[in-house]
């Protein structure tokens, strides 16, 4: 049997892409997963982008093919990429949620699984509220939501800044960009990858 796992994100500087990467790659150590990988699409300018840098970024994963709405439907399990804007998920993710109206309206994401990873530029910059707030969205769409249980023990790492919560893994980018995700933080998304796998798999067991 079968378990398919799509991994939906947005990334402006490519922090989120390579911790997407990173659970992309825990949810293929389960035995039978399919897992793919999808950006939303943009919203911001090319002009502004190009002004800030981050067009140069997203170029390096231009090649991900970009999300629509009804694909989520064919999922098991979906697991959502954001980074932090002012503390909840970015305009792109929410634009792009806000398309599967049609999906509530017809129960499609019923019972399937929900997960949330994250970044953020500071430390106390609000991963926990951009993770937990995003799960609101999930639970209307009829999801069960899924992040990382504490037998993952990096969670309770205090020999180094990192990210990585109960909620869902994460990582801090620093507010120039400039970090690069851990391999504490890129560890804590392959297990939350792994974890989702698994579990999709119970459930669709029966
Ligand atoms: C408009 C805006 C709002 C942001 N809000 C926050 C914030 O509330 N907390 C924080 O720590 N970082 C914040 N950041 C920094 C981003 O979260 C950071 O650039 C992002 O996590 C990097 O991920 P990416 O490389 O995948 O785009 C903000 C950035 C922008 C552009």
């Amino acid at each position: 049997m079968s378990v398919n796992i799509q991994v939906i994100f947005y990334s402006m500087y490519g922090h989120i892409f390579t911790m997407a990467e990173a659970i992309a790659e825990g949810a293929r150590r389960g035995q039978g997963t399919e897992v793919s990988l999808f950006q939303v699409p943009e919203l911001v300018p090319e002009e502004t982008l190009e002004k800030s840098g981050a067009k140069a970024q997203r170029d390096k994963f231009s090649h991900v093919p970009i999300a629509e709405p009804n694909q989520l439907a064919g999922a098991d399990a979906l697991i959502f990429g954001t980074p932090t804007r002012f503390g909840n998920m970015c305009a792109q993710m929410r634009n792009f949620l806000d398309q599967t109206g049609g999906l509530w309206m017809k129960g499609s994401l019923v019972g399937k699984v929900g997960s949330v990873f994250t970044s953020t530029g500071t430390q106390h910059g609000g991963q926990e509220t951009t993770i937990t707030s995003f799960h609101s969205t999930l639970l209307h769409l009829g999801m069960i939501i899924v992040g990382v249980p504490y037998s993952e023990q990096r969670l309770m790492n205090m020999e180094e800044i990192t990210g990585g919560t109960p909620y869902g893994a994460s990582t801090l980018a620093n507010t120039d960009g400039s970090r690069q995700p851990s391999e504490n933080e890129l560890e804590i998304a392959r297990f939350q990858g792994q974890h989702v796998a698994e579990i999709a798999r119970k459930l669709k067991q029966g």
